[in-house]
């Protein structure tokens, strides 16, 4: 690999790194101060941002600066506006924002108060996932020491700009993951998605104007501040610019999460990032960004990584957590996990969504475990094509389908001999967790 500049990670490896002493000696908040007494006005971050080309780190890759722009121009709608700060993480495979949390608060700190100054947004609001434990204490106490330090609340650095940052814990479901089950979930009510349009933007948190980032996205305003949009613009891909966080799990040597730049390989990524595929065994598939991409075969591991190229292998980056399954894999197996777990997420207002998963699970199901009837593969593919794309109200029913549709389409033969032999020839072992039917 060619070197690289990293900054997202650089501060993890300072001693003390979460606190706000370690943070001000590595130029903490300089990005704030910049903003607030240069000072730039709020549309000048907002064009920075663009120029940045930063995109969304939440699995979608939906372009920052454009999102922001979206807020309504105050003078013509006075409501008050939030940011909502996406740490559920609980996309199979991503664990990124957690070492974010964990070791660094006070960047995303810092991004979150001068997106909330671009925006206009009054308070922000970081929704964690409930078993991040410790990356809500880091992070309320880097709140609470920031606000001591006249970084957060009223007046922040003397200047008029005022602005809270507030924790919420979420209670363990992936789809307030979404960003308007996280709303109606932040509000206090069941997490289930809302009918889009009205978008964030208009109607958000309490009807509000809203908008919606994940950590990693927010991380990365204080950096884009500092050294430019063009400098952010410069790196990486035509589709994807910038740093990314690859959290690489499954049949590994040295599973993690690493800072790699936009237009790296997936080979590179598994030999010299990762240590190889373990037990020096080949690579037969791979998720490139959490379970609900397609899966891509093993031997196309020669694919870059960013939001365009992974489409010629008919999948996509989501949140780049790469899941490496081994030669010796089974993937109805894997398939079975994977559909228990959007089953069980599923929230049960869409028809295909709520029926849907329940039967992929129990098809997926049958076949792993040598009961699949004549038919399956084809009643898989056939289900999964009416769940998906854009048929429901949000789109976990696509992230069922989308891997099912690429399960059967490069692993049929394996799926159909599993119904045959009416027996899986890789041993079953189930993967037991709180919930599983
Ligand atoms: C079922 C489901 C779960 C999601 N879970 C997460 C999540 O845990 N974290 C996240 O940032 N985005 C998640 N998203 C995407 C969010 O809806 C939203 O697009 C994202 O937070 C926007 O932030 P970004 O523009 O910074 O990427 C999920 C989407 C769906 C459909
Ligand atoms: S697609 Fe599924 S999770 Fe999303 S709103 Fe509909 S039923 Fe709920």
């Amino acid at each position: 690999m060619k070197p690289f500049q990293t900054w997202l990670l650089d501060r993890t490896k300072n001693k003390d790194s979460h606190t706000l002493a370690a943070y001000k000696q590595a130029g903490g908040y300089q990005a704030l101060e910049t903003v607030l007494k240069k000072p730039m006005s709020p549309a000048d971050v907002i064009q920075e941002m663009k120029v940045s080309e930063l995109r969304g780190r939440g699995g979608a890759g939906f372009p920052t600066g454009m999102k922001w722009s979206f807020m309504p121009d105050p003078a013509k709608d006075p409501r008050p506006r939030y940011l909502a700060i996406n740490a559920d993480e609980s996309e199979p495979g991503t664990c990124k924002d957690r070492v974010l949390m964990e070791k660094d608060p006070h960047g995303l700190v810092e991004g979150a108060l001068i997106a909330c100054y671009a925006i206009r947004a009054q308070a922000a609001y970081i929704y964690v996932r409930g078993e991040y434990r410790k990356s809500y204490d880091r992070c309320q106490a880097a709140i609470d020491e920031a606000r001591k330090a006249g970084l957060v609340g009223k007046n922040i650095l003397g200047t008029d700009f005022s602005c809270e940052v507030h924790m919420h814990k979420g209670a363990g479901a992936y789809i307030c993951g979404e960003e308007t089950g996280l709303m109606e979930s932040l509000e206090g009510k069941r997490g289930h998605p809302r009918p889009k349009p009205p978008f964030p933007a208009m109607f958000g948190l309490w009807g509000q104007p809203t908008t919606v980032n994940n950590v990693e996205t927010i991380f990365n305003v204080p950096f884009i501040v500092s050294r430019g949009g063009a400098w952010h613009a410069g790196i990486g891909t035509k589709a994807s610019k910038g740093n990314f966080l690859c959290g690489i799990s499954g049949h590994v040597n040295k599973p993690g999460v690493y800072e790699l730049p936009f237009g790296v390989t997936a080979r590179e990524i598994v030999e010299e990032v990762a240590g190889g595929v373990w037990k020096n065994r080949k690579c037969k598939a791979w998720f490139p960004g959490g379970s609900s991409c397609s899966l891509v075969k093993g031997e196309d591991l020669d694919v870059v990584l960013d939001h365009d190229a992974l489409k010629t292998k008919g999948s996509s980056l989501g949140t780049a957590a790469m899941i490496i399954l081994d030669e010796t894999a089974s993937i109805p197996q894997v398939m079975d996990v994977i559909s228990r777990f959007y089953d069980h997420e599923s929230c049960g207002q869409c028809s295909q969504c709520r029926e849907g998963t329940q039967w992929l699970s129990q098809i997926f199901h049958r076949i792993a475990t040598g009961q699949g009837l004549p038919g399956d593969v084809d009643a898989l593919d056939s289900l999964a094509k009416g769940m998906a794309p854009g048929k429901t109200i949000c789109a976990l029913s696509d992230a069922a389908a989308i891997p099912t549709l690429s399960a059967v389409r490069l692993f049929r033969a394996e799926l159909e001999e599993c119904v045959r032999l009416q027996k899986d020839p890789i041993p079953y072992e189930r993967v037991e967790y709180a919930g599983a039917h």
